[in-house]
């Protein structure tokens, strides 16, 4: 019979994050895949290291972040090749991935590529914004409030100032390389103090809290994420 794939969320790095059912799964599947980068390092391989039986078959994955459509698609479907390979030999594969798999997660890329007929199940992870909330103790969302999530590229940076009025809570992934722009805009709008940027969320030696107005410009690590309060808050 055909293997499942799993699609497992390993949390935002404190392996105390890891749910019991992604401790279960890593326990018992026979392939464990992870995304490696160009120097063959995984953080979500990292995280979930004590529960990676010696025995388990270990399946590194590169995907490309190339500008190049072509390039990152071919780097999926081999990944994809690689992971139905063992699905096919009747083997479960385990696909861990930082924080949640369905939130920003190249899990998605291999997904889109997974023949149809591929048996999936998903682990939800706990997810990097949750516990940069936690880490800053910024509450999140009440009752009909609403929030916004986004990855912060040019375009969302140039839509700050209308989401500020229109959202009690925006939350930016992926800041580190345009922290400048957003700072500027927050500034310009008046809610540079609503901001609180969080490095490492769940680290216990790298974790930082940052309101973003004493942010000393230094280079943020890709570990970095912002919390903006809108700023019409309604009260509850
Ligand atoms: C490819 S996304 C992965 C998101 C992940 N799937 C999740 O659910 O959190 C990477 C971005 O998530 C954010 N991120 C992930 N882990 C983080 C952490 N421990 N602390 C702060 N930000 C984190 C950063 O914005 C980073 O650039």
């Amino acid at each position: 019979m055909i293997g499942t794939l799993y699609g497992v969320g390993v949390g935002p790095g404190d392996p105390q994050l890891m749910t019991f059912k992604a401790a279960d799964i890593l326990r018992n599947v026979p392939v464990i895949a992870y995304v490696v980068d160009d120097k063959g390092g995984s953080f979500a391989r990292q995280v979930a290291a004590a529960h990676i039986p010696p025995s388990a078959v270990e399946l590194p994955l590169h995907f490309s972040m190339s500008p190049q459509r072509e390039r990152r698609l071919s780097t999926r479907q081999n990944a994809a090749s690689l992971v139905s390979e063992q699905l096919l030999m009747g083997k479960d594969v385990a696909f861990i991935t930082e924080g949640d798999p369905l939130l920003y997660s190249t899990f998605q890329h291999l997904l889109s590529v997974m023949p149809p007929e591929a048996r999936v199940e998903i682990c939800p992870g706990v997810s990097s914004f949750t516990a940069a909330a936690a880490a800053a103790q910024f509450p999140l969302a009440i009752e009909n409030q609403r929030m916004v999530i986004a990855a912060a590229d040019e375009d969302t940076v140039s839509q700050l100032d209308k989401w500020l009025p229109q959202f009690e809570v925006i939350v930016l992934f992926k800041v580190h390389r345009r922290i400048k722009e957003i700072a500027s805009a927050l500034g310009q709008a008046g809610a540079l103090s609503q901001a609180v940027l969080i490095q490492h969320a769940s680290s216990a030696d790298k974790s930082a809290v940052t309101k973003l107005a004493d942010w000393d410009g230094s280079a943020l690590p890709y570990f970095s994420i912002l919390l903006i309060r809108g700023t019409e808050n309604s009260s509850c």
